[in-house]
This record gives structure tokens, C-alpha cells and sequence, in this order.
């Protein structure tokens, strides 16, 4: 883990960091995002102690870091910035064996350790091992920055918007690699970045900067869903709903208290209860447990002549429902398919959570439209 205790920096009289407290878990990916000049490439240096605060301590895992030694604590943190930083007058393999040979590991572990990182990032040993950074593309750089970060396994990994000078394809490539090898080897990253859809894609939390405060720092979900203020929703963007509707969950739009019925009410007052709250159908619950028994429908209780019947005559058991972490996609799945208007939600035991509707889906998609468009939502 690594925490940051309320940090500030100041130039002169000028503050670049404001009592910035938060902190990142182990084996986690965190986005460092905000406009420039924010103090993003300020925070991330002084992981590796680059730059120093004014005030505030930086503990890695409960450990404070002025306690230990500088070239110690920077070999075990790989780092990987916007221009590589690799050594133009050394080859790939002596750019990735810098430090492991500092480390003094064995030549021959050393060629095995270059081979696996190579592979990792996705580049050929025979033909790239021997070549100079000016003689690769810009992405072949990035990788090759990206393996070296990796050369000595360490813990902990600071990116610098490593991938911002790559045209959009090769950058898309090195995220979704990025996310592979992530999920394989669990290191601690720290990734700064401009870009809202690269910290969605590649991010476990974003930590949303702004002249050298935190704004908001939560999962990519969170903040679609929930933007801390106007700036923390205009970054974001409002219009990424459509690029991302998989982080709209069903428990976000769904009616949270939906009209209910026990299943012994009579078929005339499940009438009089759906006239009164303006809905043509009844959830039936059981009242202790909110376990969804079944549906009745308008339709079908008025056709009925003696209505002093019980609701769960008539009521229907087979239908299709939603769990609350399911997104929006999946709800429009289930009603276009089954061609229902409403679909309850329900947890795993089957306990009544809420209510999609065809209108509530309708009245969600519109309003994320109108709010791209700049019109009005009402
Ligand atoms: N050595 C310095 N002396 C004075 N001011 C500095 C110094 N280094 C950085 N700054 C200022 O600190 C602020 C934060 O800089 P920082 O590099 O952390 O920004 P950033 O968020 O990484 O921006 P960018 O997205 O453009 O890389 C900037 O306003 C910058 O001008
Ligand atoms: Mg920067």
C-alpha cells in the first residue's frame, strides 16, 4: 500500500499540491487524471522520491519513505514516462538490463529475464534485441520502456501518460496488454493520464486532480454514475454513457419501491391498488422475506367475475428478472426479447430489489442524450 499523508508542495509562493491524503492498495491500478499543470507528474515523483514535499509523508506499505535508501527504494519501483527515457546510445537489451545489472544478476539469468519481457510487451528478441531506440517506431519504444520498468520485478510501477504520444491503435493495443499482464502479475501501478477513456479502460480506482487538489478518487463506475461536482461530470463527459453503458447498472435506474401485493389479497383490491398508484401490474411478495413469488396483471383480473378470489390464483410465476449489477444493455436485452414492459429486479435469493420499466429505460437514454446535446431534459 501506498499512502500519502497530507502532501503539499509549493514553489516559491506558488502551491502545486494541496494537502493531498489518499492512498492506493497493493495489486491495484490507479489513474491519476486532471487537466495540466494540476500536479500529476509532481505527485507520481515523489513515489520515487524525484521530487521531495514541502510537507507530508509518503509511507509504502506502513513505512515511511525518507527512511529508506533513495537508490534502493528507486530500483524497486520500475518507471516508465511519456518519452521512454530510454538511453538512445545503448541497444534494446542493454536499456532492459540497466538495472538488473546494477542488481548484479547473472548474464545468463539476465538473458532469460530480457527474453520473458520482450515476449511479455510483445516484441521479437531476434529482431529487435540489438537495435537502438531511434530504430524502432514510437509503440516499439513504449514497449520497450514498458519491459524495462519491468526488469527487476518490482513491486510497484509509476507510468507517466506512457502511452500518449502513440496513434490511437498502437495506444489501444499497449492498454489492453497493459490490462493482461496487470491481471497476471498484480503490481502496484500508478498511471497518469489526460485521458478519461484510457483510466475507465485500464483503471481498478481514478483519482480525479485539480490545481493540486483531489477532486474525487473512486472506482470508473462511481464516477460515471456518481460525479462528485459539475467539474468531476463535465471531465468526465457526459456523453460517455454511450461509449460506456456497461458501467450504467440496473440498480442505478431501477424504481427502487415498486407497487406490491401479498399473495392473499383479494383479486378486487389488487384492482383498487393498481388504480390507485396508476401501474397495471403487482409485484406478489411474501412480506417477510420480499421474496418474489409473482406477477399479476391488470389484464388478467379483470376478466375475473368473483373477485373476492385470492391474487395468487391468477398470478404469473414464470418471468424474466434482473440483478442489480447487471447494466443497462442487459435490461433492454431482456425487454426487447421478451417483449415485456417491466422487469423485476431481484438479488440472489430471489428477494424483490426494484423495478425496470420500458419508461424508465426510455426516460435514462433520453435524458443522457439531451444532456450530450446541451437541450433540455425536461
Ligand atoms: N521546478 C519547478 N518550479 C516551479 N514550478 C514548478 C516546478 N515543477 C513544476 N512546477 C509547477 O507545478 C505545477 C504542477 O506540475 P506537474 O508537472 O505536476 O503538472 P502535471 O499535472 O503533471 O501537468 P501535465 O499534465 O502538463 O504533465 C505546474 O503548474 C508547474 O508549472
Ligand atoms: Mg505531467
Amino acid at each position: 500500500m501506498i499512502q500519502f499523508e497530507r502532501i503539499s508542495k509549493s514553489y516559491k509562493t506558488k502551491k502545486v499540491l494541496n494537502q493531498v491524503t489518499f492512498s492506493i492498495k497493493s495489486g491495484s491500478l490507479v489513474a491519476i487524471i486532471g487537466e495540466s499543470g494540476c500536479g500529476k507528474t509532481t505527485l507520481l515523483k515523489m513515489i520515487n522520491r524525484l521530487i521531495k514535499p514541502t510537507t507530508g509523508t509518503i509511507y509504502i506499505d506502513d513505512k515511511s519513505i525518507n527512511s529508506m535508501d533513495e537508490v534502493a527504494l528507486r530500483r524497486k519501483i520500475g518507471y516508465v514516462i511519456q518519452q521512454t527515457g530510454l538511453f538512445p546510445h545503448m541497444t534494446v537489451k542493454e536499456n532492459i538490463e540497466l538495472i538488473p545489472k546494477l542488481e548484479k544478476m547473472s548474464p545468463s539469468d539476465m538473458a532469460d529475464n530480457t527474453r520473458k519481457l520482450m515476449q511479455m510487451v510483445g516484441l521479437d528478441c531476434d529482431e529487435f534485441l540489438h537495435r537502438y531506440p531511434t530504430e524502432l517506431s514510437g509503440g516499439q519504444q513504449q514497449r520497450v520502456g514498458v519491459a524495462r520498468a519491468f526488469a527487476t520485478d518490482p513491486d510497484i510501477i509509476l507510468m507517466d501518460e506512457p502511452f500518449s504520444a502513440l496513434d490511437p491503435i498502437t495506444r489501444s493495443d499497449l492498454q489492453d496488454e497493459l490490462v493482461q499482464l496487470q491481471a497476471k502479475l498484480k503490481k502496484t501501478i500508478v498511471f497518469v493520464t489526460h485521458d478519461m477513456d484510457e483510466a475507465i479502460k485500464i483503471a481498478d480506482m481514478i483519482c480525479i486532480m485539480k490545481d493540486g487538489d483531489i477532486l474525487q478518487y473512486d472506482t470508473p463506475e462511481h464516477i460515471l454514475n456518481n460525479p462528485e461536482d459539475e467539474f468531476v461530470s463535465n471531465f468526465v463527459g457526459k456523453n460517455r454513457i454511450w461509449s460506456s453503458p456497461e458501467y450504467i447498472k440496473v440498480s442505478d435506474i431501477m424504481i427502487d419501491r415498486p407497487v406490491t401485493a401479498s399473495r392473499d389479497l383479494s383479486v378486487l383490491k389488487c384492482i383498487d391498488k393498481m388504480r390507485q398508484n396508476k401501474v397495471d401490474s403487482l409485484l406478489i411478495v411474501e412480506p417477510d422475506s420480499k421474496y418474489l413469488a409473482g406477477i399479476v396483471k391488470a389484464g388478467k383480473l379483470r376478466g375475473v367475475e368473483d373477485r373476492t378470489q385470492q391474487a395468487e390464483r391468477y398470478m404469473y410465476e414464470d418471468f424474466p428478472t434482473l440483478l442489480p449489477d447487471q447494466c443497462i444493455l442487459d435490461a433492454l436485452k431482456i425487454v426487447t426479447e421478451n417483449r415485456v414492459s417491466t422487469v423485476p429486479v431481484v438479488d440472489g435469493q430471489k428477494r424483490l430489489m426494484g423495478l425496470i420499466t420500458r419508461s424508465s429505460l426510455v426516460t435514462t437514454l433520453s435524458q443522457q442524450y439531451f444532456d450530450y446535446e446541451g437541450g433540455e431534459t425536461e
